[in-house]
């Protein structure tokens, strides 16, 4: 019984295999219920009971070492398989894992929309920063020094800014806070570049207000500007009736209706014919027909001289939406919180939409 043990133990050692055929088959001819560590079990009951304890000592270390080889052949031909298809699993018929695709966020969907109507214009997408400096946000742009805008109600402030001024004078400056709208990256862009202008800015921004269905601290804006030498309203009308035309459909309509915005003059408010109804009223545009999209105007002299624009000279219009209020219109969501909250359940709903 030693020889035999021995000898299988050497044939354990040296075991070879090039496919599972053959780790199987060296299997049954140790293992297997015929096999001969199991044969060598059956004669182990035979064995006088003075020698039992060394020889069961030595037939059980013999069946681990040819479990343990088996089990590293049986990975080692595994591994060179799944290196020789490719990395594929063994089974070419088990079905593939499957792929969980993402779906683009119905804001970047609208976003690249309105980006892409703007880009066959021929605009460029200019982006700035969303910590800004007061100057960007409301001083360049006109907005008087009490204009509630910037009050700490709508605005988060980031730092109070510098200390100018001696005596009576003394007081804070420019303090940095996060951009309320994307009107900023029209000061950035006028500073910066040659005329004429025609850019897109598409970004996020923020306003200290509760959260609501109809109202978030964060949202999206897109602001248009184009600046030349004597542009005119006209030119906005025809700009925006062909962008609300390609985002709503070519039969859309549009009016404006007179507005305020310190940064433009005249300024105006536009709605767009119900896509809904067809301009029939529904209760999506309250039974008016009419759906409100954005704000416009002439870009205000003051403000195209505190960028440095000659205003004498060069004109200029700008606009500036909501995408989520887009999205809205859109698609009927009209909860904004659905837009942030980044449920899936929501977010899978516009998967088809490419
Ligand atoms: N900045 C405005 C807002 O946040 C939107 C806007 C209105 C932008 C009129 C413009 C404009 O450029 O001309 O409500």
């Amino acid at each position: 019984m030693k020889e035999k043990i021995e000898a299988l133990m050497q044939e354990v050692a040296a075991l070879k295999a090039a496919s599972r055929q053959e780790v199987e088959d060296a299997r049954v001819r140790l293992l297997g219920k015929k096999g001969s560590i199991t044969e060598l079990f059956e004669e182990f009951r035979g064995v006088a009971p003075e020698m039992k304890r060394e020889f069961g000592a030595k037939l059980n270390v013999l069946k681990n070492a040819a479990t343990d080889r088996i089990a590293q052949l049986r990975e080692e031909v595994e591994n060179k398989a799944a290196c020789a298809d490719g990395g594929a699993s063994g089974d070419l018929s088990m079905p593939g894992d499957p792929f969980e695709l993402g779906s683009r966020h119905p804001v970047s969907i609208v976003r690249q929309e309105i980006v892409d109507i703007f880009r066959k214009f021929g605009y460029d997408v200019a982006e700035g920063p969303e910590i800004e400096d007061d100057w960007h946000v409301f001083e360049a742009l006109n907005f008087p020094p009490e204009h509630p805008a910037r009050e700490m109600q709508d605005t988060f402030f980031v730092s109070e800014g510098q200390l100018v001024g001696e005596g009576e004078e003394k007081h804070y400056w420019n303090p940095l806070l996060l951009r309320t709208h994307t009107s900023s990256v029209q000061v950035r862009t006028m500073e910066r570049s040659q005329l004429p202008i025609r850019v897109i800015c598409p970004g996020r921004v923020f306003r200290n207000e509760a959260i609501s269905a109809r109202a978030h601290c964060i949202f999206h804006q897109v602001e248009g500007l184009y600046i030349d030498e004597g542009v005119t309203f006209a030119d906005m009308k025809q700009a925006i009736l062909l962008f609300a035309r390609e985002m709503f459909g070519p039969e859309t309509q549009i009016r404006m209706r007179p507005s305020y915005f310190p940064f433009t003059e005249p300024s105006a408010e536009v709605d767009v014919s119900c896509n809904i109804c067809g301009g029939k009223g529904c209760n999506i545009c309250k039974g008016t027909g009419w759906l409100e999209i954005l704000g416009c105007g002439m870009v205000d002299p003051n403000v195209l001289e505190a960028s440095g624009i000659d205003s004498k000279k060069y004109s200029g219009f700008a606009f500036g939406m909501g995408i989520e209020r887009i999205a809205m219109l859109k698609w009927q969501v009209k909860d904004l919180r659905n837009y942030f909250e980044n449920d899936l359940r929501f977010l899978k709903e516009f998967n088809t939409v490419l």
